[in-house]
Protein backbone atom coordinates (compact mmCIF):
# COMPACT_ATOMS: atom_id res chain seq x y z
CA UNK A 1 0.00 0.00 0.00
CA UNK A 2 1.02 3.26 -0.76
CA UNK A 3 2.20 5.40 2.26
CA UNK A 4 0.19 8.23 3.60
CA UNK A 5 2.33 10.78 4.45
CA UNK A 6 5.17 12.90 3.73
CA UNK A 7 8.27 14.22 5.67
CA UNK A 8 8.11 16.62 8.04
CA UNK A 9 8.72 18.98 5.28
CA UNK A 10 10.25 18.86 2.08
CA UNK A 11 13.15 21.78 2.56
CA UNK A 12 16.39 19.98 3.67
CA UNK A 13 19.16 20.86 4.56
CA UNK A 14 22.79 20.82 2.27
CA UNK A 15 24.60 16.99 2.72
CA UNK A 16 26.36 16.29 6.14
CA UNK A 17 28.43 14.04 6.66
CA UNK A 18 27.92 12.15 10.15
CA UNK A 19 31.21 10.81 11.06
CA UNK A 20 33.16 9.19 14.67
CA UNK A 21 30.54 6.37 14.61
CA UNK A 22 31.76 3.94 16.69
CA UNK A 23 29.42 1.14 16.10
CA UNK A 24 26.85 1.19 12.96
CA UNK A 25 24.08 -1.01 13.01
CA UNK A 26 23.48 -1.25 9.39
CA UNK A 27 20.34 -3.85 9.18
CA UNK A 28 22.04 -4.74 5.87
CA UNK A 29 23.26 -8.31 5.09
CA UNK A 30 26.21 -6.89 2.72
CA UNK A 31 27.26 -4.10 5.48
CA UNK A 32 26.48 -6.14 8.77
CA UNK A 33 27.96 -3.53 12.20
CA UNK A 34 30.73 -1.28 10.52
CA UNK A 35 33.25 0.27 13.38
CA UNK A 36 34.73 3.49 13.04
CA UNK A 37 31.88 4.73 10.20
CA UNK A 38 30.46 7.51 8.99
CA UNK A 39 27.43 7.99 6.58
CA UNK A 40 26.24 11.07 4.68
CA UNK A 41 22.88 12.11 4.33
CA UNK A 42 21.64 14.12 1.15
CA UNK A 43 18.28 15.63 1.66
CA UNK A 44 15.85 13.21 2.80
CA UNK A 45 17.83 10.03 1.59
CA UNK A 46 21.26 8.32 2.70
CA UNK A 47 23.62 8.92 0.15
CA UNK A 48 26.58 6.84 1.15
CA UNK A 49 27.85 4.34 4.06
CA UNK A 50 31.34 3.39 4.81
CA UNK A 51 34.61 3.50 6.88
CA UNK A 52 35.13 7.39 8.50
CA UNK A 53 39.04 7.25 6.72
CA UNK A 54 37.37 6.96 3.07
CA UNK A 55 34.36 9.05 3.50
CA UNK A 56 33.38 11.87 0.61
CA UNK A 57 32.93 15.28 1.70
CA UNK A 58 29.99 16.74 2.77
CA UNK A 59 28.71 20.68 3.10
CA UNK A 60 28.42 20.32 7.24
CA UNK A 61 29.78 17.48 9.27
CA UNK A 62 28.85 16.23 12.91
CA UNK A 63 31.48 14.13 14.96
CA UNK A 64 29.35 11.83 17.06
CA UNK A 65 32.76 11.34 19.02
CA UNK A 66 32.81 6.82 18.93
CA UNK A 67 29.41 6.75 19.88
CA UNK A 68 26.70 3.81 18.32
CA UNK A 69 24.53 4.59 15.84
CA UNK A 70 21.64 2.26 14.66
CA UNK A 71 18.78 3.07 12.46
CA UNK A 72 15.66 4.79 14.02
CA UNK A 73 12.89 2.60 15.51
CA UNK A 74 10.21 2.06 13.21
CA UNK A 75 7.40 2.17 15.75
CA UNK A 76 4.80 -0.26 13.75
CA UNK A 77 1.87 -0.36 16.20
CA UNK A 78 0.53 3.05 18.56
CA UNK A 79 -3.24 4.31 18.90
CA UNK A 80 -2.56 7.93 19.31
CA UNK A 81 -5.36 9.79 18.26
CA UNK A 82 -7.17 10.31 21.49
CA UNK A 83 -7.30 12.43 24.24
CA UNK A 84 -7.76 11.70 28.02
CA UNK A 85 -6.14 9.20 30.47
CA UNK A 86 -6.85 5.98 32.11
CA UNK A 87 -5.17 6.68 35.26
CA UNK A 88 -7.73 5.07 37.77
CA UNK A 89 -7.90 2.04 35.36
CA UNK A 90 -4.49 0.81 35.58
CA UNK A 91 -4.49 1.50 39.34
CA UNK A 92 -7.70 -0.66 39.46
CA UNK A 93 -5.86 -3.53 37.27
CA UNK A 94 -2.13 -2.84 39.37
CA UNK A 95 -4.36 -3.93 42.41
CA UNK A 96 -5.43 -6.90 41.01
CA UNK A 97 -8.52 -6.21 37.80
CA UNK A 98 -8.11 -7.90 34.52
CA UNK A 99 -7.35 -5.96 31.58
CA UNK A 100 -10.86 -5.26 29.40
CA UNK A 101 -11.44 -4.19 26.01
CA UNK A 102 -14.52 -2.49 27.29
CA UNK A 103 -11.76 0.27 28.49
CA UNK A 104 -11.57 1.64 25.43
CA UNK A 105 -14.81 3.00 25.55
CA UNK A 106 -13.93 5.26 28.05
CA UNK A 107 -11.07 7.02 25.42
CA UNK A 108 -14.35 6.76 22.80
CA UNK A 109 -16.17 9.02 24.85
CA UNK A 110 -13.38 11.56 25.49
CA UNK A 111 -12.09 11.56 22.01
CA UNK A 112 -15.81 12.39 20.47
CA UNK A 113 -15.74 15.01 22.65
CA UNK A 114 -12.31 16.65 22.01
CA UNK A 115 -12.10 19.38 19.44
CA UNK A 116 -9.90 19.09 16.12
CA UNK A 117 -7.67 21.31 17.66
CA UNK A 118 -7.11 19.16 21.06
CA UNK A 119 -7.01 15.53 19.26
CA UNK A 120 -3.85 17.11 17.64
CA UNK A 121 -2.40 18.74 19.96
CA UNK A 122 -1.95 15.35 21.65
CA UNK A 123 -1.32 13.41 19.12
CA UNK A 124 1.67 15.69 17.77
CA UNK A 125 2.57 15.74 21.76
CA UNK A 126 2.91 12.21 21.59
CA UNK A 127 4.56 11.79 18.39
CA UNK A 128 7.44 14.11 19.64
CA UNK A 129 8.00 12.39 22.65
CA UNK A 130 8.55 9.66 20.14
CA UNK A 131 10.59 11.38 18.03
CA UNK A 132 12.91 12.57 20.97
CA UNK A 133 13.34 8.91 21.77
CA UNK A 134 14.99 8.16 18.89
CA UNK A 135 11.66 6.93 16.67
CA UNK A 136 11.80 8.13 13.29
CA UNK A 137 8.58 6.53 11.63
CA UNK A 138 5.36 5.70 12.82
CA UNK A 139 2.30 3.95 12.31
CA UNK A 140 -1.07 5.14 14.22
CA UNK A 141 -4.82 4.26 14.07
CA UNK A 142 -8.12 5.05 14.37
CA UNK A 143 -10.29 3.74 16.77
CA UNK A 144 -11.24 5.51 19.45
CA UNK A 145 -14.04 7.47 17.06
CA UNK A 146 -16.23 4.61 15.65
CA UNK A 147 -18.61 6.85 14.07
CA UNK A 148 -18.33 8.04 10.72
CA UNK A 149 -17.67 11.08 11.03
CA UNK A 150 -15.03 10.81 14.50
CA UNK A 151 -13.00 7.81 12.59
CA UNK A 152 -12.58 10.14 9.40
CA UNK A 153 -11.34 13.25 11.46
CA UNK A 154 -9.09 10.65 12.90
CA UNK A 155 -7.88 9.47 9.64
CA UNK A 156 -7.46 13.19 8.76
CA UNK A 157 -5.37 14.17 11.71
CA UNK A 158 -3.44 11.17 11.86
CA UNK A 159 -2.40 11.50 7.76
CA UNK A 160 -0.70 15.14 8.53
CA UNK A 161 1.29 13.63 10.86
CA UNK A 162 2.24 10.05 11.06
CA UNK A 163 4.24 7.75 8.58
CA UNK A 164 1.80 5.23 8.00
CA UNK A 165 -2.67 5.23 8.51
CA UNK A 166 -4.13 2.35 9.74
CA UNK A 167 -8.27 2.53 9.69
CA UNK A 168 -9.09 0.44 13.04
CA UNK A 169 -13.22 1.19 12.96
CA UNK A 170 -13.29 -2.01 14.29
CA UNK A 171 -11.52 -1.88 17.67
CA UNK A 172 -14.85 -2.60 19.53
CA UNK A 173 -18.55 -2.33 19.17
CA UNK A 174 -19.58 0.94 20.34
CA UNK A 175 -21.80 0.75 23.32
CA UNK A 176 -25.16 0.11 22.46
CA UNK A 177 -24.86 -0.86 18.81
CA UNK A 178 -25.93 -3.85 17.59
CA UNK A 179 -23.01 -5.77 16.22
CA UNK A 180 -23.75 -7.12 13.50
CA UNK A 181 -24.97 -3.60 11.96
CA UNK A 182 -22.01 -1.82 13.33
CA UNK A 183 -19.71 -3.94 10.55
CA UNK A 184 -22.26 -3.36 8.09
CA UNK A 185 -21.07 0.18 8.99
CA UNK A 186 -17.32 -0.74 9.33
CA UNK A 187 -17.27 -2.53 5.96
CA UNK A 188 -19.38 0.69 4.10
CA UNK A 189 -19.73 3.93 4.53
CA UNK A 190 -17.45 4.24 7.41
CA UNK A 191 -14.38 2.66 4.95
CA UNK A 192 -15.83 5.00 1.97
CA UNK A 193 -14.71 7.93 4.38
CA UNK A 194 -11.65 6.52 6.00
CA UNK A 195 -10.05 4.83 3.01
CA UNK A 196 -9.07 8.53 1.04
CA UNK A 197 -6.73 8.43 4.40
CA UNK A 198 -5.49 5.10 5.52
CA UNK A 199 -3.17 2.89 4.10
CA UNK A 200 -4.04 -0.27 6.26
CA UNK A 201 -7.08 -1.55 7.85
CA UNK A 202 -6.88 -3.58 11.29
CA UNK A 203 -9.69 -5.82 12.85
CA UNK A 204 -9.36 -6.32 17.10
CA UNK A 205 -10.27 -10.34 16.67
CA UNK A 206 -10.63 -10.92 20.38
CA UNK A 207 -13.16 -12.77 22.08
CA UNK A 208 -15.29 -9.29 23.67
CA UNK A 209 -14.73 -7.58 20.12
CA UNK A 210 -15.08 -8.63 16.85
CA UNK A 211 -15.05 -13.26 16.41
CA UNK A 212 -13.56 -14.40 13.11
CA UNK A 213 -16.32 -13.98 10.69
CA UNK A 214 -17.15 -10.15 11.33
CA UNK A 215 -12.92 -9.77 11.38
CA UNK A 216 -13.33 -12.00 8.04
CA UNK A 217 -15.96 -9.79 6.41
CA UNK A 218 -14.02 -6.57 7.28
CA UNK A 219 -10.63 -7.10 5.84
CA UNK A 220 -12.44 -8.62 2.92
CA UNK A 221 -13.98 -5.35 2.30
CA UNK A 222 -11.14 -3.02 3.30
CA UNK A 223 -9.00 -5.16 1.01
CA UNK A 224 -11.38 -4.73 -2.47
CA UNK A 225 -10.80 -0.85 -1.64
CA UNK A 226 -6.85 -1.35 -1.71
CA UNK A 227 -6.45 -1.01 2.11
CA UNK A 228 -3.52 -3.50 3.18
CA UNK A 229 -4.00 -6.34 6.16
CA UNK A 230 -3.62 -6.05 9.95
CA UNK A 231 -4.64 -7.87 12.62
CA UNK A 232 -4.95 -7.41 16.23
CA UNK A 233 -4.80 -10.76 17.33
CA UNK A 234 -4.17 -13.54 20.42
CA UNK A 235 -3.66 -10.76 22.92
CA UNK A 236 -5.81 -12.38 25.64
CA UNK A 237 -5.82 -15.82 25.09
CA UNK A 238 -5.78 -18.27 22.37
CA UNK A 239 -7.84 -17.12 19.20
CA UNK A 240 -8.53 -17.03 15.32
CA UNK A 241 -6.58 -13.83 14.87
CA UNK A 242 -3.26 -15.41 13.61
CA UNK A 243 -4.82 -17.73 11.65
CA UNK A 244 -6.92 -14.65 9.64
CA UNK A 245 -4.17 -12.56 9.35
CA UNK A 246 -1.82 -15.33 7.71
CA UNK A 247 -4.97 -16.32 5.32
CA UNK A 248 -5.40 -12.67 4.15
CA UNK A 249 -1.33 -12.14 3.86
CA UNK A 250 -1.35 -9.60 6.34
CA UNK A 251 1.46 -7.26 6.70
CA UNK A 252 1.55 -7.94 10.23
CA UNK A 253 -0.46 -9.98 13.45
CA UNK A 254 0.09 -8.15 16.28
CA UNK A 255 0.23 -8.88 20.10
CA UNK A 256 0.86 -12.92 19.26
CA UNK A 257 0.54 -13.09 23.54
CA UNK A 258 -1.20 -16.22 23.48
CA UNK A 259 -0.28 -18.56 20.54
CA UNK A 260 -0.59 -22.09 19.87
CA UNK A 261 2.17 -24.11 18.04
CA UNK A 262 -0.01 -24.14 14.94
CA UNK A 263 0.03 -20.49 15.04
CA UNK A 264 3.95 -20.25 15.49
CA UNK A 265 4.27 -22.52 12.35
CA UNK A 266 2.09 -20.60 10.54
CA UNK A 267 3.75 -17.63 10.63
CA UNK A 268 6.71 -19.02 10.31
CA UNK A 269 5.52 -20.38 6.79
CA UNK A 270 4.28 -16.78 5.83
CA UNK A 271 5.12 -13.30 4.92
CA UNK A 272 2.61 -11.89 7.97
CA UNK A 273 5.23 -10.09 10.55
CA UNK A 274 4.36 -11.11 14.61
CA UNK A 275 4.33 -7.87 16.06
CA UNK A 276 5.15 -8.38 19.36
CA UNK A 277 3.89 -5.21 22.20
CA UNK A 278 5.80 -6.25 25.71
CA UNK A 279 5.11 -2.90 27.35
CA UNK A 280 1.32 -4.05 26.89
CA UNK A 281 1.81 -7.37 28.08
CA UNK A 282 3.47 -6.04 31.34
CA UNK A 283 0.98 -3.25 31.43
CA UNK A 284 -2.16 -5.48 31.30
CA UNK A 285 -0.55 -8.55 33.63
CA UNK A 286 -0.18 -11.12 30.41
CA UNK A 287 2.41 -13.16 30.27
CA UNK A 288 5.12 -11.41 27.53
CA UNK A 289 4.91 -12.96 24.00
CA UNK A 290 7.05 -15.94 22.98
CA UNK A 291 9.76 -14.21 21.26
CA UNK A 292 12.24 -17.07 21.41
CA UNK A 293 9.97 -19.34 20.43
CA UNK A 294 9.01 -17.19 16.77
CA UNK A 295 12.56 -16.53 15.93
CA UNK A 296 13.67 -19.83 16.26
CA UNK A 297 10.91 -21.58 13.91
CA UNK A 298 11.53 -18.57 11.11
CA UNK A 299 9.31 -16.10 11.96
CA UNK A 300 10.17 -12.13 11.40
CA UNK A 301 9.84 -10.31 14.50
CA UNK A 302 8.91 -6.85 15.18
CA UNK A 303 9.06 -5.15 18.49
CA UNK A 304 6.42 -1.62 18.51
CA UNK A 305 5.00 -0.07 21.47
CA UNK A 306 1.31 -0.04 21.17
CA UNK A 307 1.11 3.62 22.49
CA UNK A 308 -2.02 3.91 23.81
CA UNK A 309 -4.32 5.21 26.80
CA UNK A 310 -5.61 1.93 27.98
CA UNK A 311 -3.00 -1.19 27.56
CA UNK A 312 0.45 0.55 27.24
CA UNK A 313 0.77 4.09 27.87
CA UNK A 314 4.49 4.45 26.61
CA UNK A 315 6.32 5.45 23.47
CA UNK A 316 9.45 4.27 24.27
CA UNK A 317 11.01 1.61 22.41
CA UNK A 318 13.90 1.77 23.81
CA UNK A 319 11.88 -0.29 27.12
CA UNK A 320 10.71 -2.06 24.50
CA UNK A 321 13.89 -3.71 23.28
CA UNK A 322 15.14 -3.72 26.88
CA UNK A 323 12.49 -6.22 28.01
CA UNK A 324 12.39 -8.05 24.94
CA UNK A 325 16.26 -9.45 25.82
CA UNK A 326 15.93 -8.88 29.55
CA UNK A 327 12.63 -10.83 30.00
CA UNK A 328 12.40 -12.48 26.32
CA UNK A 329 15.27 -14.32 25.22
CA UNK A 330 16.15 -12.28 22.58
CA UNK A 331 20.01 -11.27 22.08
CA UNK A 332 19.69 -7.39 21.58
CA UNK A 333 20.97 -7.35 17.96
CA UNK A 334 17.67 -9.71 17.71
CA UNK A 335 15.77 -7.14 19.20
CA UNK A 336 17.06 -3.77 17.79
CA UNK A 337 16.24 -6.03 14.56
CA UNK A 338 12.72 -6.23 15.53
CA UNK A 339 12.54 -2.64 16.73
CA UNK A 340 14.10 -1.47 13.10
CA UNK A 341 14.32 -3.63 10.35
CA UNK A 342 11.41 -5.83 11.75
CA UNK A 343 9.10 -3.15 12.31
CA UNK A 344 10.18 -1.81 8.51
CA UNK A 345 9.09 -5.29 7.09
CA UNK A 346 5.58 -5.03 9.24
CA UNK A 347 4.72 -1.68 7.35
CA UNK A 348 6.20 -3.49 4.18
CA UNK A 349 8.53 -0.53 3.55
CA UNK A 350 11.92 -2.10 4.11
CA UNK A 351 12.53 -2.59 0.55
CA UNK A 352 13.56 -0.30 -2.75
CA UNK A 353 14.41 3.53 -2.45
CA UNK A 354 13.18 4.89 0.79
CA UNK A 355 13.26 1.96 2.63
CA UNK A 356 13.23 2.57 6.82
CA UNK A 357 14.89 0.49 9.40
CA UNK A 358 18.12 0.29 7.69
CA UNK A 359 21.05 2.30 7.09
CA UNK A 360 22.46 2.20 3.57
CA UNK A 361 22.61 4.19 0.52
CA UNK A 362 18.97 5.02 -1.14
CA UNK A 363 17.23 4.26 2.65
CA UNK A 364 15.37 6.85 4.21
CA UNK A 365 17.64 9.55 6.27
CA UNK A 366 16.43 8.34 9.43
CA UNK A 367 19.42 7.71 12.29
CA UNK A 368 19.43 7.27 15.70
CA UNK A 369 23.04 7.75 18.00
CA UNK A 370 23.26 6.56 21.54
CA UNK A 371 25.36 7.68 24.09
CA UNK A 372 26.84 4.57 24.68
CA UNK A 373 29.69 2.88 22.69
CA UNK A 374 27.31 0.45 21.61
CA UNK A 375 23.82 -1.04 21.19
CA UNK A 376 24.43 -3.71 24.06
CA UNK A 377 23.84 -0.52 26.16
CA UNK A 378 20.22 -0.41 25.39
CA UNK A 379 19.57 -3.66 27.54
CA UNK A 380 23.29 -3.58 30.08
CA UNK A 381 21.91 0.48 31.12
CA UNK A 382 17.71 -0.15 31.37
CA UNK A 383 15.85 2.32 31.70
CA UNK A 384 18.71 4.92 30.98
CA UNK A 385 17.64 7.37 28.83
CA UNK A 386 20.24 6.62 26.15
CA UNK A 387 19.01 8.86 22.74
CA UNK A 388 21.90 11.52 22.17
CA UNK A 389 20.67 12.77 18.91
CA UNK A 390 18.11 11.77 15.77
CA UNK A 391 17.95 12.25 12.41
CA UNK A 392 14.48 12.23 10.39
CA UNK A 393 13.85 12.41 6.73
CA UNK A 394 17.45 14.01 6.99
CA UNK A 395 16.48 16.43 9.90
CA UNK A 396 18.16 16.75 12.73
CA UNK A 397 14.95 16.06 15.26
CA UNK A 398 16.65 15.99 18.79
O1 LIG B 1 -3.73 -2.81 21.18
N1 LIG B 1 -6.34 -4.36 21.90
C1 LIG B 1 -6.92 -3.44 21.49
N2 LIG B 1 -6.50 -2.18 21.40
C2 LIG B 1 -5.45 -1.62 22.19
C3 LIG B 1 -5.95 -1.21 23.52
C4 LIG B 1 -6.63 0.07 23.48
C5 LIG B 1 -7.17 0.56 24.80
O2 LIG B 1 -7.26 -0.18 25.80
O3 LIG B 1 -7.54 1.74 24.79
C6 LIG B 1 -4.27 -2.55 22.25
O4 LIG B 1 -3.88 -3.03 23.31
Amino acid sequence: PPSTVHPPSTVHPASTLITGIGELTTNDPGLGILRDAAVVLEADRIAWVGESAVAPAADAAVDVGGRAVLPGWVDSHTHLVFVGDRTAEFEARMAGEPYQAGGIATTVARTRAASDADLEANLTAHLDEAVRQGTTCLETKTGYGLTVEDETRSARLAARHADEVTYLGAHLVPPGADAESYVDLVCGDMLDAVAPYAAWVDVFCEAGAFDEAQSERIVAAAATRGLGVRVHGNQLGNGPGVRLAVRHDAASVDHCTHLTDEDVDALASSSTVATLLPACDLSTRQPLAPARRLWDAGAAVALASNANPGSSYTTSMAFCVATAVLQMGLTVREAVWAATAGGARALRRDTGDGAVGTVRAGARADLHVLDAPSATHLAYRPGVPLTWAVWRCGHRAA
